[in-house]
C-alpha cells in the first residue's frame, strides 16, 4: 500500500517509524516531512494545504491513502475532496470536514456535547451581538474565568484569567478587536474545571471503535509547570490514575456518544480522537477535542503500540476495524522533548546537530530538524522527541535524560521533570 502522510513534526515522524515497519507498506510520502521522517521514506515538497497539487500528486505517484497529521487539512475538508475527486479510490484515514468541526470550532463541538450527553463545562457564546451579554455573564462566573477562541488559533486562543476586568477587557479584543481574526468572533465563556488534565485517544471506522491509549502532556517551558505555554515539552503514557475503570468512564461517557452522535447525524468518524479531558474527582469531562492524534503524545504512545500500523490506518479509512485489535506494550513510555534556545519566544534555527543511535529502550523522533549539506540542523522550536519505555515512569524518564545528554547541538534546552507530579500521585 501507498501512503501519503502530511506533517512535519514528531508525531509525523513517529507515524512514519510505525508505518514502515508493516511489511504491506509499500511507497511513504511525507509531505513536507522533516529529517527523521525521511530515514522512513521519501519526503515531498508539497504544502498539505493545497489540495489540488496533494490530489495530483496521488494521482501521480499511485497513491492508496493520505494520512493527515495535524487538523490544518482536516479542518479545511481535505477528506471529502480526496474521497470525492477521486470518487473513493483514495482513501483518507482522518474525519471529514463536518466531523472536524469538532477541533474547528469551539462552539461547535460545545453544541455536540450538549446535544449528545457527554460532559463538558457549562459555556455561553458570544458574538458582536451580544458581546455586553458576554461581559454581564462573566460576572456571574466564579473566577478563574476561561475564554476560547471559537476557530483555530494555532493553540493559542485559550486565556483563562482570575480578573473580571482583565476578562471583560480580553473578550472586547477577542470579538471587537479580532485579538485571533475571524477564529475569534465567536468566543466561548465557560466554567473553570478543577482536576488533572489528560489526553485519551480512540479510533473509529465509522462503524466498529477502539479505545487506543492515554497520555499526559506537559504543555509549559519550565520545570514545576511553570511559564510559557509551549507545543509540549514531554509526555507520559499511560496515565496512572487512568485506570480500567477511569478508561471504561471515558470510552462509555465521551468516545461512543461521540461516535454514535457523528454517525446520526451522517457523517460517521473515520480517524483517530483526542479527547482532551479534566479529571475532576475520578469524573472525565471534556476540555477539549482534537480530531487527529496528539503531539507529543503520539511519541509516547506509538512505541507502546503493537498494531501493524499499514492495518490500522488502512482499516480507520476503509472500514473493517472490528478485525484489527489494538495491543500495547505494558512498560510506561516517558517522552522528553529538545528545543532550542530561546523556545517558545524567539529561536534561532540551522544549528549542526549530533545525534548518536539510542539505546535499546529509547527512539528519537525528530520534529523541527532538516538534513542540510548532508548533515541534521535544527529547524523549529521542538527539535527531537526521546521516548523510553521502562517499568515506572521514573526509570523511563530517567533513560530518556540519559539518552538527552547524548544529544548535542548549541543552545539544547528540555525540563527534566516529565513525569515527576505522576510518580508522586502513584506513590
Ligand atoms: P484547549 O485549547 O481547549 O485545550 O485549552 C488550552 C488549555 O487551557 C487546556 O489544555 C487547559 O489547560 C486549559 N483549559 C481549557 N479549558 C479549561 C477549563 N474549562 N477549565 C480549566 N482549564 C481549561
Ligand atoms: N498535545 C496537544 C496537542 O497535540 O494538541
Amino acid at each position: 500500500m501507498n501512503i501519503l502522510l502530511l506533517g512535519s513534526g514528531g508525531r509525523e515522524h513517529a507515524f512514519a517509524w510505525k508505518l514502515s515497519q508493516s511489511p504491506k507498506l509499500g511507497k511513504l510520502y511525507i509531505a513536507p516531512g522533516n529529517a527523521g521522517t525521511a530515514q522512513h521514506g521519501e519526503n515531498v515538497d508539497l504544502n498539505p494545504q493545497d489540495f489540488e497539487a496533494v490530489l495530483a500528486f496521488c494521482n501521480l505517484h499511485q497513491i492508496d491513502l493520505v494520512l493527515p497529521g495535524n487538523e490544518d487539512p482536516l479542518v479545511a475538508g481535505i477528506t471529502d475532496f480526496i474521497r470525492n475527486k477521486s470518487n473513493g479510490s483514495i482513501a483518507v484515514a482522518g474525519p471529514d470536514q463536518y466531523a472536524s468541526q469538532l477541533e474547528g470550532s469551539k462552539d461547535f463541538s460545545k453544541q455536540f456535547m450538549m446535544k449528545n450527553g457527554v460532559p463538558t463545562a457549562a459555556y455561553q457564546s458570544f458574538t458582536a451581538e451580544n458581546l455586553e451579554e458576554g461581559k454581564v455573564f462573566l460576572a456571574t462566573l466564579q473566577p478563574p474565568y476561561v475564554l476560547k477562541a471559537d476557530g483555530l488559533a494555532a493553540g493559542k486562543g485559550v486565556i483563562i484569567t482570575s480578573d473580571l476586568a482583565e476578562a471583560r477587557a480580553i473578550l472586547d479584543e477577542m470579538i471587537a478587536g479580532a485579538k485571533f481574526g475571524k477564529a475569534s468572533s465567536t468566543v466561548v465563556i465557560e466554567e473553570f474545571l478543577h482536576g488533572i488534565e489528560i489526553s485519551c485517544f480512540a479510533v473509529s471506522d465509522g462503524e466498529t471503535w477502539r479505545m487506543l491509549a492515554s497520555a499526559k502532556d506537559y504543555k509549559r517551558i519550565g520545570e514545576g509547570d511553570t511559564g510559557p505555554n509551549t507545543g509540549g515539552m514531554g509526555a507520559i503514557s499511560p496515565v496512572p490514575f487512568a485506570d480500567d475503570e477511569f478508561m471504561q468512564k471515558v470510552a462509555n461517557r465521551i468516545a461512543i456518544p461521540t461516535f454514535e452522535g457523528l454517525k446520526k447525524e451522517g457523517h460517521p468518524y473515520k480517524g483517530f480522537l483526542f479527547m482532551g479531558l479534566m479529571n475532576c474527582n475520578g469524573e472525565p469531562i471534556v476540555i477539549e477535542y482534537n480530531v487527529r492524534m496528539g503531539d507529543p503524545e503520539t511519541e509516547a504512545i506509538f512505541p507502546r503500540l503493537k498494531t501493524d500500523m499499514v492495518d490500522f490506518v488502512n482499516a480507520i479509512a476503509r472500514g473493517g476495524l472490528n478485525e484489527v485489535s489494538v495491543e500495547l506494550d505494558e512498560r510506561t513510555a516517558a517522552t522528553v522533548f529538545l528545543v532550542s534556545a530561546g523556545y517558545p519566544g524567539d529561536i534561532e534555527k540551522g544549528k549542526v546537530m549530533d545525534i548518536p543511535p539510542p539505546g535499546a529502550q529509547s527512539f528519537f523522533f525528530h520534529a523541527g530538524t532538516k538534513l542540510q549539506d548532508g548533515k541534521v540542523v535544527t529547524n523549529g522550536g521542538r527539535v527531537l522527541a526521546i521516548t523510553s519505555l521502562s517499568k515506572s515512569i521514573g526509570l523511563a524518564a530517567e533513560i530518556s535524560l540519559v539518552a538527552a545528554e547524548t544529544v548535542k547541538y548549541e543552545g539544547k534546552n528540555y525540563r527534566k521533570d516529565i513525569g515527576r507530579d505522576l510518580e508522586a500521585l502513584a506513590q
